[in-house]
């Protein structure tokens, strides 16, 4: 019976044979995740990711984990045809594509995106009965990470499996957060969620920082309240870096073009521009 059982499985384990041959680079995966909605995170993860590929000559892939579909949106006019469905890696066991075989190259060179992808509406349904369901992305990424520099997942605005897949894969956590106190108060439940990821799946999970987005200069009191707070709560985890309010961000997403395409002399593509060179020098 024993024999019978290790024959088994070794007839019938399955090692995933990877058509993708690997890379030289080593990316470092950085998760924007907030559990709160319209907060600047898919702004943020467009914004860097085209800061770090237009002025730091990295290569970098956006994975838009969120059914929504805004970083196709927001880069709609720059994104080349090509890529595939993220939903089939995420959902069918025998899909052994890695994420780099379903994304889309960009009019700016170096900047990778994964194709929009409608399935991904139903994708956490379809994963619910899968083992290890969690670690879905992590594993298809594995090759995929070394043919970049960095890789940007963009997370829904909720703790669900595809926002856990995104904390699974990643190396680290950037949190935008709008500088208000409601939007600031739905940290925490993240900051507890971070913590169950690095007990129980990911232990080497960091955190990047907190992000303010949206900082209006002219409501300087409310601002220093709540920078006051978000200080007071969480310290130097809050980036020294901020996002002033400017409505060319909206414009360039309308437009369809990252910041520095569209309004490369304004507040915000000064203010990303230096939260990118700030969060490199951290993850150095
Ligand atoms: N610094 C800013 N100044 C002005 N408007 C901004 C700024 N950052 C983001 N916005 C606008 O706020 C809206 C929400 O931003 P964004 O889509 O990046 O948030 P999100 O957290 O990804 O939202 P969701 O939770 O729906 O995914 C968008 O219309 C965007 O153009
Ligand atoms: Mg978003």
């Amino acid at each position: 019976m024993g024999l019978a059982v290790a024959g088994w499985r070794r007839t019938n384990r399955t090692t995933v044979e990877k058509s993708l041959p690997r890379g030289d680079r080593e990316a470092v995966v950085v998760a924007v995740a907030a559990q709160k909605g319209g907060v600047g995170k898919t702004t943020t993860t467009v914004s860097l990711a085209a800061a770090f590929a237009r002025y730091h000559g990295l290569k970098v892939l956006v994975v838009d984990l969120d059914p929504q579909n805004h970083v196709h949106l927001a880069l709609r006019e720059q994104v080349e045809v090509g890529g595939g469905a993220l939903s089939e890696i995420l959902t069918d066991p025998s899909c052994t594509l890695e994420v780099e075989e379903i994304r889309a190259s960009t009019s700016v060179p170096e900047l990778f995106v994964t194709a929009p992808d409608p399935d991904l509406l139903h994708a956490e349904d379809g994963m619910a009965h899968r083992i290890g369901k969690e670690m879905v992305l992590r594993r298809a990424l594995e090759v995929t990470r070394t043919h970049y520099d960095i890789i940007l997942l963009d997370c829904p605005p909720n703790m669900g499996t595809l926002t856990i897949n995104g904390l699974v894969a990643a190396d680290t956590v950037l949190v935008p957060a709008q500088a208000s106190m409601l939007a600031v108060s739905g940290i925490d439940g993240l900051f507890r969620t971070l913590d169950e990821v690095g007990a129980q799946l990911n232990p080497k999970l960091g955190l990047l920082g907190v992000v303010l987005t949206r900082v209006d200069g002219r409501t300087t009191t409310s601002n220093r309240d709540v920078k006051d707070l978000v200080q007071a709560s969480w310290g130097d985890v809050v980036l020294p870096v901020e996002i002033g309010a400017d409505d060319k961000l909206a414009q360039a997403q309308m437009a369809g073009q990252d910041v520095f395409g569209f309004a490369p002399t304004s507040r915000a593509a000064q203010h990303y521009r230096e939260l990118a060179a700030e969060l490199l020098e951290r993850l150095r």
